[in-house]
């Protein structure tokens, strides 16, 4: 196999948004687009339903779903796309953080009536950290949104980062027509579903001057000459190497639910994103060509068959080529470790592998040997860098509500925090345990997850702490 060739052909990107932008709708259009789902509704939606919070199913049910749909591979134009999934609560913001640190691009999906919200903040501020390539989703042009300008506006001045349309929706709501691309002067109509049509959907409109576009979105048609001008003497040319730098970002205008402009955002993508790039370690910068395999933990699920005490711990392979079999070094157990099933997610499916390029991620079985954050080598001894450990906001003692069952408790508390559900802290006034978390609603999983997969009970006291 030629480890460069497949390391270029593969794209690893997460889609992230506010909760209700669209992450969801917008994820199974690409699986639809690349033929990894067949029909539509396959990707359920993994957020916790306002007023659920306390809704231990739900929690359940979202765990479910985030396994299965972890990573969504799947094969588009030559190219292996591998979507990494973030969970939609806010609770589980950290998940989303380490995910972040596993890809080498993203799309961020904004609401195009709310524009930028909390949680397009904090992740974007994630993506700047670590110069990620962003692209943006206008979603929901088929509503009422915000005119377009301040959107761009807006995200300038929210996001820290410059934006350059390549699309332009022209109107909004019920009298939305559809999107001019700007770069291929091309009329991409929209016409809502209910509306039978003959016309074609994609028009090309080299000169817009011309009478014909009054043909395509009759009155609208000054305007977007008007808006083309003002935009080409606002933004400057789209450069590929400032979008790979992290500096600007590329705004595509559609509507995920209508399937509408996901296609060109799709195709885009391809054409610019970047593979796999350099990884920071604590000795070095490891180039994904190296032939000696590296990569680390992000993410590790445990207990998902309550008959079995197996984990999944989700390794992002940054160089040479994932080998089944081979020996490893678990560098911070200092240890050598083989795998006999590492899984890959394609589709729909998780299938045993043989072997795996950077880019990919690969799913591991673990009996409680890896941590977040882990790395794995042929051998150099060195660290990851950059897998956020975060700084926890709420804080309870923990208490043993079951004498009988101590030792399980101290287990589960173990294993949950290698799961990086929460932190542990030991209170050096009275010895007593302390668990610090991002969220409340950490504490009901944590206690629900002690209980049903290790029988243990606990009690929580609050203590008069904040943000560590
Ligand atoms: P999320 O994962 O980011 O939380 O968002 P999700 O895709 O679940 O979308 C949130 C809501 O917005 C959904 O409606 C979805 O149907 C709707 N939506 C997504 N894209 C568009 C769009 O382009 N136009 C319009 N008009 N709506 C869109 P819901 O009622 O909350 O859920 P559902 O019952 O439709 O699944």
């Amino acid at each position: 196999m030629d480890l460069s060739k497949e390391i270029k052909r593969r794209r690893t990107f997460a889609v992230i948004a506010h909760p209700d932008g669209g992450k969801t709708t917008l994820t199974e259009k690409l699986l639809l687009f690349g033929g990894a789902i067949h029909v539509a509704g396959a990707v359920k939606s993994n957020k916790i339903k306002k007023g659920a919070t306390s809704d231990f199913m739900e929690i359940e049910r979202q765990r479910g779903i985030s396994v299965a749909t972890s990573v969504m591979g799947f094969e588009y134009k030559g190219l292996q796309i591998n979507i990494l999934d973030t969970p939609g609560h806010e609770d589980f913001a950290e998940d989303t953080y380490r995910t972040l640190s596993a890809v080498d691009s993203a799309i961020v999906v904004i609401d195009a009536a709310k524009g930028v919200e909390t949680q397009t903040r904090k992740l974007m501020n994630v993506c700047r950290m670590r110069n990620t390539p962003v692209m943006v989703f206008v979603n929901k042009c088929d509503r009422e949104g915000r005119d377009p300008f301040d959107l761009l506006d807006e995200l300038e001045k929210e996001l820290h980062i410059k934006t350059i349309p390549l699309t332009w929706p022209i109107s909004m709501g019920s009298t939305f027509k559809g999107v001019y691309s700007l770069y291929q002067k091309k009329l991409n109509l929209f016409f809502s579903q209910d509306k039978q049509h003959m016309d074609k959907d994609v028009v090309e409109i080299s000169d817009l001057a011309s009478p014909d576009l009054e043909k395509y979105v009759d009155k609208f048609a000054d305007k977007l000459r008007d808006d083309v001008e003002l935009l080409s003497g606002v933004y400057p040319n789209f450069e590929t190497e400032d979008y790979l730098s992290g500096g600007t970002a590329p705004v595509f205008f559609g509507s995920a639910l209508n399937n509408f402009g996901v296609q060109e955002l799709l195709d885009s993508f391809c054409d610019i994103a970047p593979y796999p790039r350099t990884t920071l370690t604590d000795k070095r910068t490891v180039d994904p060509f190296e032939e000696k395999l590296t990569g680390f933990v992000f993410k590790i699920h445990a207990n998902m068959d309550p008959n079995h005490r197996d984990r999944l711990a989700f390794l992002k392979i940054c160089s040479g080529t994932f080998e089944r079999n081979k020996a490893y070094l678990h560098v911070r157990q200092g240890k050598t470790m083989r795998f006999s099933s590492p899984s890959a997610f394609l589709a729909e499916k998780k299938t045993v592998i043989d072997e795996a390029f950077p880019g990919d991620i690969v799913g591991l079985h673990d009996t409680g040997n890896f941590k977040i954050g882990d790395t794995l080598t042929e051998g150099e001894k060195m660290s990851f860098k950059g897998i956020p450990s975060f700084s926890p906001e709420q804080f309870r003692y923990i208490d043993n509500a079951d004498p009988l069952k101590s030792k399980q408790l101290a287990k589960g508390v173990d294993q949950l925090m290698d799961e990086g559900v929460a932190q542990l802290f030991v209170s050096s006034l009275n010895g007593r345990k302390i668990i610090g978390t991002v969220g409340a609603l950490q504490f009901e999983v944590i206690e629900y997850r002690l209980e049903h997969e290790y029988g243990a009970k606990c009690r929580w006291e609050p203590i008069a702490l904040h943000k560590a």
